[in-house]
Protein backbone atom coordinates (compact mmCIF):
# COMPACT_ATOMS: atom_id res chain seq x y z
CA UNK A 1 0.00 0.00 0.00
CA UNK A 2 1.12 3.85 -0.84
CA UNK A 3 -0.81 5.29 1.81
CA UNK A 4 -4.06 6.96 2.45
CA UNK A 5 -5.68 8.91 -0.69
CA UNK A 6 -6.82 12.94 0.01
CA UNK A 7 -9.99 13.71 -1.88
CA UNK A 8 -10.04 15.48 -5.22
CA UNK A 9 -12.52 18.12 -4.05
CA UNK A 10 -10.94 21.24 -1.80
CA UNK A 11 -10.51 21.35 1.57
CA UNK A 12 -13.00 24.11 3.28
CA UNK A 13 -10.42 25.13 5.89
CA UNK A 14 -11.18 28.58 8.42
CA UNK A 15 -10.09 31.59 7.01
CA UNK A 16 -6.88 31.19 8.64
CA UNK A 17 -5.68 28.56 6.12
CA UNK A 18 -7.40 29.67 3.44
CA UNK A 19 -5.71 31.24 0.62
CA UNK A 20 -7.33 34.49 -1.52
CA UNK A 21 -8.22 34.20 -5.12
CA UNK A 22 -6.53 37.66 -6.53
CA UNK A 23 -4.92 36.57 -9.77
CA UNK A 24 -6.40 36.34 -13.35
CA UNK A 25 -4.51 34.34 -16.29
CA UNK A 26 -2.24 37.20 -16.97
CA UNK A 27 -0.41 37.03 -13.84
CA UNK A 28 -0.58 33.38 -13.90
CA UNK A 29 1.12 33.01 -17.42
CA UNK A 30 3.61 35.95 -16.37
CA UNK A 31 4.31 33.72 -13.39
CA UNK A 32 4.89 31.09 -15.48
CA UNK A 33 6.95 32.74 -17.76
CA UNK A 34 8.41 35.02 -15.34
CA UNK A 35 9.34 31.39 -13.32
CA UNK A 36 10.70 29.66 -16.49
CA UNK A 37 12.99 32.28 -18.40
CA UNK A 38 15.81 32.78 -16.00
CA UNK A 39 19.21 31.24 -15.26
CA UNK A 40 18.75 28.41 -18.11
CA UNK A 41 18.61 30.39 -21.36
CA UNK A 42 20.76 33.52 -20.03
CA UNK A 43 23.77 31.58 -18.64
CA UNK A 44 22.97 27.38 -19.44
CA UNK A 45 22.96 27.53 -23.03
CA UNK A 46 26.91 28.21 -23.28
CA UNK A 47 27.06 25.00 -20.81
CA UNK A 48 25.19 23.19 -22.81
CA UNK A 49 27.34 24.28 -26.27
CA UNK A 50 30.24 23.15 -24.32
CA UNK A 51 28.73 19.81 -23.76
CA UNK A 52 26.90 19.38 -27.38
CA UNK A 53 28.27 21.94 -29.79
CA UNK A 54 25.58 22.96 -32.10
CA UNK A 55 23.73 19.79 -30.99
CA UNK A 56 22.53 22.02 -27.54
CA UNK A 57 19.61 23.18 -30.58
CA UNK A 58 18.41 19.21 -29.91
CA UNK A 59 19.03 19.58 -26.31
CA UNK A 60 16.66 21.98 -26.25
CA UNK A 61 13.73 20.12 -28.07
CA UNK A 62 14.23 16.80 -26.46
CA UNK A 63 13.88 18.58 -22.79
CA UNK A 64 11.51 20.93 -24.16
CA UNK A 65 9.57 17.69 -25.38
CA UNK A 66 9.69 15.92 -22.11
CA UNK A 67 8.63 19.47 -19.92
CA UNK A 68 5.75 20.05 -22.92
CA UNK A 69 4.47 16.44 -21.97
CA UNK A 70 5.01 17.33 -18.46
CA UNK A 71 3.41 20.35 -19.03
CA UNK A 72 0.22 19.02 -20.34
CA UNK A 73 -0.20 16.31 -17.57
CA UNK A 74 0.40 19.49 -14.96
CA UNK A 75 -3.01 21.16 -16.94
CA UNK A 76 -5.20 18.08 -16.71
CA UNK A 77 -4.09 17.65 -13.61
CA UNK A 78 -4.13 21.18 -11.76
CA UNK A 79 -7.63 21.82 -13.26
CA UNK A 80 -8.95 18.58 -12.24
CA UNK A 81 -7.25 19.20 -8.72
CA UNK A 82 -7.47 22.70 -7.98
CA UNK A 83 -5.76 22.97 -4.94
CA UNK A 84 -2.14 24.32 -4.05
CA UNK A 85 0.08 21.83 -3.50
CA UNK A 86 1.32 21.17 -7.20
CA UNK A 87 2.99 17.54 -7.98
CA UNK A 88 2.48 17.17 -3.97
CA UNK A 89 -1.12 17.36 -4.05
CA UNK A 90 -1.67 15.22 -7.34
CA UNK A 91 0.71 12.20 -5.91
CA UNK A 92 -1.94 12.09 -2.54
CA UNK A 93 -5.11 11.98 -4.43
CA UNK A 94 -4.07 9.75 -7.44
CA UNK A 95 -1.05 7.24 -5.52
CA UNK A 96 -1.31 8.12 -1.48
CA UNK A 97 0.68 9.34 1.17
CA UNK A 98 3.94 8.15 1.02
CA UNK A 99 4.58 8.71 -2.18
CA UNK A 100 3.01 12.15 -2.06
CA UNK A 101 5.58 12.63 0.79
CA UNK A 102 8.65 12.16 -1.14
CA UNK A 103 6.66 14.41 -3.84
CA UNK A 104 6.46 16.99 -1.67
CA UNK A 105 10.43 16.39 0.33
CA UNK A 106 11.57 16.81 -3.33
CA UNK A 107 9.45 19.62 -4.14
CA UNK A 108 10.81 21.29 -1.16
CA UNK A 109 14.21 20.52 -2.53
CA UNK A 110 13.58 22.05 -6.14
CA UNK A 111 11.84 25.30 -4.84
CA UNK A 112 14.75 26.25 -2.43
CA UNK A 113 17.48 25.26 -4.47
CA UNK A 114 16.56 26.83 -7.88
CA UNK A 115 16.39 29.86 -5.82
CA UNK A 116 19.55 30.08 -4.31
CA UNK A 117 20.72 29.00 -7.73
CA UNK A 118 19.29 31.87 -9.71
CA UNK A 119 20.23 33.94 -6.96
CA UNK A 120 24.01 32.89 -7.26
CA UNK A 121 23.66 33.51 -10.69
CA UNK A 122 22.04 36.86 -10.90
CA UNK A 123 25.01 37.78 -8.70
CA UNK A 124 27.28 36.88 -11.11
CA UNK A 125 25.62 39.35 -13.37
CA UNK A 126 25.10 42.49 -10.92
CA UNK A 127 28.77 41.74 -10.23
CA UNK A 128 29.51 42.42 -14.12
CA UNK A 129 27.03 45.47 -13.94
CA UNK A 130 28.67 47.07 -11.01
CA UNK A 131 32.53 46.37 -13.18
CA UNK A 132 30.59 47.66 -15.93
CA UNK A 133 30.11 51.21 -14.51
CA UNK A 134 33.35 51.26 -12.71
CA UNK A 135 32.18 49.93 -9.42
CA UNK A 136 34.08 46.78 -8.87
CA UNK A 137 33.08 44.01 -6.18
CA UNK A 138 35.63 42.54 -3.91
CA UNK A 139 35.81 38.77 -4.73
CA UNK A 140 35.48 38.18 -1.22
CA UNK A 141 31.81 39.31 -1.04
CA UNK A 142 30.81 38.32 -4.49
CA UNK A 143 31.27 34.46 -4.52
CA UNK A 144 31.19 31.28 -1.81
CA UNK A 145 34.00 29.48 -0.68
CA UNK A 146 33.78 27.01 -3.93
CA UNK A 147 33.86 29.60 -5.93
CA UNK A 148 37.30 31.49 -4.80
CA UNK A 149 35.41 34.23 -2.18
CA UNK A 150 33.76 34.31 1.45
CA UNK A 151 30.50 34.81 0.92
CA UNK A 152 27.86 35.49 -1.57
CA UNK A 153 26.00 38.99 -0.15
CA UNK A 154 24.31 39.85 -3.39
CA UNK A 155 22.56 36.50 -4.29
CA UNK A 156 21.70 36.93 -0.03
CA UNK A 157 20.58 40.47 -0.73
CA UNK A 158 18.60 39.49 -3.97
CA UNK A 159 16.48 37.27 -2.11
CA UNK A 160 15.57 39.33 1.06
CA UNK A 161 14.31 41.67 -1.41
CA UNK A 162 12.37 39.16 -3.03
CA UNK A 163 10.81 37.68 0.30
CA UNK A 164 10.06 40.91 0.78
CA UNK A 165 7.91 41.70 -2.64
CA UNK A 166 5.93 38.24 -1.14
CA UNK A 167 5.45 39.95 1.83
CA UNK A 168 3.51 42.98 0.54
CA UNK A 169 1.11 40.78 -0.81
CA UNK A 170 0.47 38.15 -4.05
CA UNK A 171 -1.52 40.56 -5.84
CA UNK A 172 1.16 43.50 -5.79
CA UNK A 173 3.84 41.10 -6.12
CA UNK A 174 2.25 39.73 -9.13
CA UNK A 175 1.38 43.14 -10.78
CA UNK A 176 5.11 44.11 -10.76
CA UNK A 177 6.27 40.27 -12.00
CA UNK A 178 3.87 41.49 -15.50
CA UNK A 179 6.50 44.05 -15.81
CA UNK A 180 9.75 42.58 -14.92
CA UNK A 181 8.52 39.46 -17.52
CA UNK A 182 7.67 42.17 -20.18
CA UNK A 183 11.28 43.71 -20.11
CA UNK A 184 12.55 40.08 -19.86
CA UNK A 185 10.92 39.11 -23.56
CA UNK A 186 11.56 42.50 -24.78
CA UNK A 187 15.91 41.75 -24.03
CA UNK A 188 15.09 38.01 -25.36
CA UNK A 189 13.35 39.79 -28.63
CA UNK A 190 16.53 42.35 -28.52
CA UNK A 191 18.94 39.71 -29.29
CA UNK A 192 17.18 37.55 -31.88
CA UNK A 193 17.08 40.85 -33.95
CA UNK A 194 20.53 41.36 -33.34
CA UNK A 195 21.61 37.94 -33.81
CA UNK A 196 19.16 36.82 -36.49
CA UNK A 197 20.78 39.10 -39.48
CA UNK A 198 24.27 37.30 -38.60
CA UNK A 199 22.78 33.78 -39.17
CA UNK A 200 25.72 31.41 -40.95
CA UNK A 201 23.91 27.91 -41.42
CA UNK A 202 27.66 26.63 -41.83
CA UNK A 203 27.58 27.11 -37.77
CA UNK A 204 25.92 24.09 -37.41
CA UNK A 205 27.92 21.88 -38.89
CA UNK A 206 29.15 19.00 -37.94
CA UNK A 207 25.63 19.34 -35.48
CA UNK A 208 26.72 16.74 -33.23
CA UNK A 209 30.44 16.98 -32.72
CA UNK A 210 30.28 14.91 -29.56
CA UNK A 211 27.74 12.26 -30.24
CA UNK A 212 24.09 12.34 -29.14
CA UNK A 213 24.52 9.64 -26.22
CA UNK A 214 25.90 10.89 -23.11
CA UNK A 215 29.61 9.56 -22.28
CA UNK A 216 32.80 10.49 -21.16
CA UNK A 217 35.16 11.78 -23.39
CA UNK A 218 39.62 11.66 -22.60
CA UNK A 219 39.27 14.38 -20.13
CA UNK A 220 36.35 12.59 -17.51
CA UNK A 221 33.70 15.23 -18.69
CA UNK A 222 30.35 13.36 -19.51
CA UNK A 223 29.53 15.09 -23.22
CA UNK A 224 26.56 14.69 -26.29
CA UNK A 225 23.48 16.18 -26.75
CA UNK A 226 21.43 14.33 -24.09
CA UNK A 227 24.63 15.31 -21.32
CA UNK A 228 23.42 18.53 -22.61
CA UNK A 229 19.71 17.81 -22.28
CA UNK A 230 20.13 16.46 -18.69
CA UNK A 231 21.68 20.11 -18.09
CA UNK A 232 19.27 22.48 -20.44
CA UNK A 233 16.28 20.89 -18.54
CA UNK A 234 16.55 23.22 -15.63
CA UNK A 235 15.67 25.90 -18.48
CA UNK A 236 12.36 24.71 -19.25
CA UNK A 237 10.69 24.19 -15.74
CA UNK A 238 8.90 27.22 -13.61
CA UNK A 239 5.24 26.26 -15.53
CA UNK A 240 4.63 23.94 -12.43
CA UNK A 241 4.91 27.09 -10.06
CA UNK A 242 1.70 28.04 -11.92
CA UNK A 243 0.24 25.30 -10.39
CA UNK A 244 0.93 25.95 -6.59
CA UNK A 245 -1.22 29.17 -7.37
CA UNK A 246 -4.62 27.13 -8.00
CA UNK A 247 -6.33 28.07 -4.76
CA UNK A 248 -5.47 31.82 -5.71
CA UNK A 249 -6.68 31.73 -9.15
CA UNK A 250 -10.12 33.64 -9.62
CA UNK A 251 -11.02 31.02 -12.57
CA UNK A 252 -9.01 28.23 -12.05
CA UNK A 253 -10.27 25.94 -14.83
CA UNK A 254 -9.64 28.62 -17.77
CA UNK A 255 -7.03 30.37 -16.01
CA UNK A 256 -4.58 27.71 -14.80
CA UNK A 257 -5.33 26.28 -18.50
CA UNK A 258 -3.95 29.31 -20.26
CA UNK A 259 -0.93 29.84 -17.14
CA UNK A 260 0.39 26.28 -18.21
CA UNK A 261 0.37 25.34 -21.63
CA UNK A 262 0.30 28.86 -22.62
CA UNK A 263 3.59 29.84 -20.32
CA UNK A 264 5.46 26.62 -21.76
CA UNK A 265 4.51 26.99 -24.99
CA UNK A 266 5.75 30.47 -25.39
CA UNK A 267 9.26 29.57 -23.65
CA UNK A 268 9.76 26.25 -26.01
CA UNK A 269 9.64 28.81 -29.06
CA UNK A 270 11.27 31.72 -27.63
CA UNK A 271 14.40 29.22 -26.83
CA UNK A 272 14.41 27.70 -29.96
CA UNK A 273 14.77 31.08 -31.64
CA UNK A 274 17.13 32.54 -28.92
CA UNK A 275 19.27 29.57 -29.23
CA UNK A 276 19.18 29.23 -32.83
CA UNK A 277 19.77 32.80 -33.59
CA UNK A 278 23.07 32.43 -31.03
CA UNK A 279 24.58 29.28 -32.89
CA UNK A 280 23.83 30.84 -36.12
CA UNK A 281 25.43 33.56 -35.46
CA UNK A 282 28.43 33.01 -33.67
CA UNK A 283 30.20 29.50 -34.06
CA UNK A 284 29.62 27.88 -30.71
CA UNK A 285 32.56 26.96 -29.37
CA UNK A 286 33.32 30.84 -28.84
CA UNK A 287 30.55 31.40 -26.39
CA UNK A 288 30.91 27.50 -24.78
CA UNK A 289 31.21 27.80 -20.81
CA UNK A 290 30.95 31.91 -20.81
CA UNK A 291 29.58 33.29 -17.47
CA UNK A 292 27.48 35.59 -19.88
CA UNK A 293 26.60 33.72 -23.52
CA UNK A 294 24.31 35.45 -24.87
CA UNK A 295 25.96 39.02 -23.87
CA UNK A 296 29.13 37.28 -25.03
CA UNK A 297 27.51 36.87 -28.20
CA UNK A 298 26.09 40.57 -28.86
CA UNK A 299 29.63 41.59 -27.88
CA UNK A 300 31.01 39.38 -30.47
CA UNK A 301 28.56 40.89 -33.48
CA UNK A 302 30.11 44.22 -32.38
CA UNK A 303 27.03 45.43 -30.45
CA UNK A 304 27.93 46.48 -26.91
CA UNK A 305 25.52 48.83 -26.24
CA UNK A 306 22.83 46.14 -26.83
CA UNK A 307 25.18 43.88 -24.88
CA UNK A 308 24.91 46.07 -22.02
CA UNK A 309 21.32 46.23 -22.08
CA UNK A 310 20.95 43.02 -22.10
CA UNK A 311 23.22 42.66 -19.07
CA UNK A 312 20.97 45.36 -17.29
CA UNK A 313 18.10 43.42 -18.28
CA UNK A 314 18.83 40.15 -16.47
CA UNK A 315 19.86 42.34 -13.42
CA UNK A 316 16.84 43.72 -12.93
CA UNK A 317 14.33 40.65 -14.59
CA UNK A 318 15.74 37.50 -13.37
CA UNK A 319 14.18 37.98 -9.87
CA UNK A 320 11.14 36.81 -11.49
CA UNK A 321 12.56 33.55 -11.23
CA UNK A 322 13.52 33.86 -7.56
CA UNK A 323 9.95 35.82 -6.81
CA UNK A 324 8.00 32.37 -8.75
CA UNK A 325 9.78 29.24 -6.68
CA UNK A 326 9.42 31.38 -3.68
CA UNK A 327 6.65 31.80 -4.17
CA UNK A 328 6.08 28.43 -4.98
CA UNK A 329 8.12 27.22 -1.94
CA UNK A 330 5.44 28.66 0.86
CA UNK A 331 2.84 27.26 -0.86
CA UNK A 332 3.69 23.54 -0.77
CA UNK A 333 4.60 24.42 3.20
CA UNK A 334 1.09 25.79 3.38
CA UNK A 335 -0.59 22.80 1.84
CA UNK A 336 1.72 20.20 3.49
CA UNK A 337 1.18 21.69 6.82
CA UNK A 338 -2.56 21.78 5.76
CA UNK A 339 -2.84 18.41 5.41
CA UNK A 340 -0.54 18.08 8.88
CA UNK A 341 1.96 16.40 7.24
CA UNK A 342 4.06 19.46 8.39
CA UNK A 343 3.77 21.58 11.88
CA UNK A 344 0.56 23.60 11.17
CA UNK A 345 2.58 26.54 12.08
CA UNK A 346 4.14 26.26 8.74
CA UNK A 347 0.46 26.50 7.20
CA UNK A 348 -0.53 29.85 9.00
CA UNK A 349 -1.53 33.16 7.00
CA UNK A 350 -1.38 36.36 7.68
CA UNK A 351 -5.66 37.95 8.34
CA UNK A 352 -4.16 41.22 6.80
CA UNK A 353 -2.62 40.57 3.54
CA UNK A 354 -3.11 37.02 2.90
CA UNK A 355 0.27 35.72 2.98
CA UNK A 356 2.40 32.82 4.56
CA UNK A 357 4.25 35.66 6.76
CA UNK A 358 6.27 33.19 8.95
CA UNK A 359 7.09 30.41 6.33
CA UNK A 360 7.58 33.08 3.82
CA UNK A 361 10.77 34.70 5.87
CA UNK A 362 11.65 31.13 7.33
CA UNK A 363 12.17 29.78 3.64
CA UNK A 364 13.81 33.00 2.63
CA UNK A 365 16.56 32.82 5.12
CA UNK A 366 17.32 28.97 4.41
CA UNK A 367 17.61 29.82 0.84
CA UNK A 368 19.73 32.66 1.38
CA UNK A 369 22.28 30.23 3.68
CA UNK A 370 22.74 28.04 0.90
CA UNK A 371 22.85 31.00 -1.97
CA UNK A 372 25.82 32.31 0.40
CA UNK A 373 27.95 29.72 0.42
CA UNK A 374 27.37 26.95 -2.08
CA UNK A 375 28.38 26.40 -5.77
CA UNK A 376 25.73 27.12 -8.48
CA UNK A 377 26.43 24.46 -11.16
CA UNK A 378 25.95 21.53 -7.71
CA UNK A 379 22.56 23.27 -6.41
CA UNK A 380 21.12 23.38 -9.82
CA UNK A 381 21.98 19.76 -10.56
CA UNK A 382 19.80 19.08 -7.45
CA UNK A 383 17.10 21.64 -8.29
CA UNK A 384 16.56 19.39 -11.78
CA UNK A 385 16.70 15.79 -9.18
CA UNK A 386 13.50 17.60 -7.27
CA UNK A 387 11.92 18.92 -10.00
CA UNK A 388 12.60 15.30 -12.12
CA UNK A 389 11.29 13.36 -9.61
CA UNK A 390 7.99 15.02 -9.33
CA UNK A 391 7.51 15.61 -13.27
CA UNK A 392 7.57 11.54 -12.59
CA UNK A 393 4.65 11.74 -9.73
CA UNK A 394 2.87 14.07 -12.02
CA UNK A 395 3.35 12.05 -15.42
CA UNK A 396 2.08 8.85 -13.12
CA UNK A 397 -0.99 10.86 -11.18
CA UNK A 398 -2.08 11.40 -14.79
CA UNK A 399 -2.19 7.92 -16.26
CA UNK A 400 -3.98 6.40 -12.65
CA UNK A 401 -6.54 9.06 -12.57
CA UNK A 402 -7.26 8.01 -15.78
CA UNK A 403 -7.49 4.72 -15.11
CA UNK A 404 -9.05 4.91 -11.72
CA UNK A 405 -11.51 7.38 -11.91
CA UNK A 406 -12.56 8.05 -16.04
CA UNK A 407 -15.84 9.89 -15.64
CA UNK A 408 -14.60 12.56 -12.99
CA UNK A 409 -14.52 16.24 -15.31
CA UNK A 410 -11.56 17.33 -16.57
CA UNK A 411 -11.45 21.18 -18.12
CA UNK A 412 -8.76 20.33 -20.00
CA UNK A 413 -8.03 16.78 -21.07
CA UNK A 414 -3.97 16.20 -22.17
CA UNK A 415 -4.66 14.76 -25.77
CA UNK A 416 -3.43 11.51 -26.44
CA UNK A 417 -2.85 10.80 -22.34
CA UNK A 418 -1.17 7.47 -22.37
CA UNK A 419 1.68 8.57 -25.14
CA UNK A 420 1.79 12.27 -22.90
CA UNK A 421 2.06 10.15 -19.42
CA UNK A 422 4.35 7.99 -20.66
CA UNK A 423 6.67 10.91 -22.50
CA UNK A 424 6.77 12.43 -18.98
CA UNK A 425 7.46 9.46 -17.11
CA UNK A 426 10.01 7.70 -19.24
CA UNK A 427 11.57 11.16 -20.15
CA UNK A 428 12.38 12.30 -17.03
CA UNK A 429 13.60 9.27 -15.52
CA UNK A 430 16.16 9.06 -18.47
CA UNK A 431 17.42 12.56 -17.65
CA UNK A 432 17.42 11.92 -13.88
CA UNK A 433 19.96 8.94 -15.28
CA UNK A 434 22.02 10.90 -17.04
CA UNK A 435 22.58 13.56 -13.93
CA UNK A 436 26.24 13.39 -12.15
CA UNK A 437 26.45 10.30 -9.74
CA UNK A 438 27.73 12.87 -7.10
CA UNK A 439 23.59 14.56 -7.33
CA UNK A 440 21.99 11.47 -7.56
CA UNK A 441 23.55 10.34 -4.28
CA UNK A 442 22.55 13.83 -2.71
CA UNK A 443 18.97 13.30 -3.76
CA UNK A 444 18.81 10.13 -1.45
CA UNK A 445 20.41 11.17 1.00
CA UNK A 446 17.54 14.03 0.96
CA UNK A 447 14.76 11.81 0.99
CA UNK A 448 16.40 9.39 3.30
CA UNK A 449 16.20 12.28 5.74
CA UNK A 450 12.72 13.01 4.73
CA UNK A 451 11.51 9.75 5.60
CA UNK A 452 12.87 9.84 9.33
CA UNK A 453 10.86 12.85 9.36
CA UNK A 454 8.00 10.90 7.98
CA UNK A 455 8.40 8.15 10.15
CA UNK A 456 9.15 9.88 13.29
CA UNK A 457 6.73 12.97 12.98
CA UNK A 458 4.57 13.30 10.15
CA UNK A 459 2.73 10.35 9.30
CA UNK A 460 1.73 9.74 12.88
CA UNK A 461 0.70 13.63 13.28
CA UNK A 462 -1.75 13.14 10.19
CA UNK A 463 -3.39 10.01 10.97
CA UNK A 464 -4.16 12.25 14.57
CA UNK A 465 -5.26 15.33 12.50
CA UNK A 466 -7.57 13.20 10.41
N1 LIG B 1 13.78 27.74 -15.68
C1 LIG B 1 14.33 28.55 -14.65
C2 LIG B 1 15.60 29.18 -15.07
O1 LIG B 1 16.09 28.89 -16.13
C3 LIG B 1 14.49 27.75 -13.39
O2 LIG B 1 16.14 29.98 -14.34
Amino acid sequence: MLGRLKPIEPPAGDAAHRLRRTLGWPHLVALGVGAIVGTGILTLTGVGAALAGPGVILSFLIAGTVCAAAALCYAELATMIPQSGSAYTYAYSAIGERVAWVVGWSLILEYSVVCSTVAVGWSGYFAGFMAGIGHPLPTAIIAGPAAGGVVNLPAVAIIAVVAGLLLVGTRESATLNVVLVALKIAALAMFVAVALPAFDVGHFRPLMPYGFFQHAGPDGTKRGVMAAASIIFFAFYGFDAVSTAAEEARDPKRDLTIGIVGSMLACVAIYVAVAASAIGAVAPSAFADSAEPLALVLRTLNAPRAAAIFGAVAVVALPTVILAFLFGQTRIFFVMARDRLLPPALGRVSARSGVPVAVTIGTAAIVAAIAAFLPLAEIAALANAGTLCAFVAVGASLLVLRRRDPDRARPFRAPAAPLVGGVAVIGCCYLFLNLPAATQLRFVVWNAIGLAVYLGYSRRAARAAS
